[in-house]
């Protein structure tokens, strides 16, 4: 099962484990965090999974979709490592990826 390193808006990091299949959303959800909203449930269509991806996990993510990317352009706190957590799924690839939850908007 990969681990993953969840950090929170404090700045506090915790390691976890991420069930492949999961989404990467799900994954911190069930780890306990609850400051990563997801409020749509994962139906792409709220933004409240926003997170910071790892430099060297990015490239490992399936490409964003129009809907994702027009999502994230509503955060003001959108760079170029945002992802919405609900559209990660997690693979073994993604072992020691660091997720940072985004600010709330
Ligand atoms: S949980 Fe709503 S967009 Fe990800």
């Amino acid at each position: 099962m990969p681990t993953i390193n969840v950090v929170t808006r404090d700045g506090t990091s915790k390691v976890i484990e991420a069930q492949e299949g999961l989404s990467l959303m799900e994954a911190i959800r069930n780890a306990g965090f609850d400051e990563l909203l997801a409020l749509c449930g994962g139906c792409n269509s709220c933004a409240t999974c926003h997170v910071h991806i790892d430099d060297a996990s990015l490239p490992k993510i399936p490409a964003i979709s129009d809907d994702e990317n027009d999502l994230l352009d509503s955060s003001e706190h959108r760079n170029a490592n945002s992802r919405l957590s609900c559209q990660v799924p997690m693979t073994a690839d993604l072992d020691g990826l660091v997720a940072t939850i985004a600010k709330e908007d």
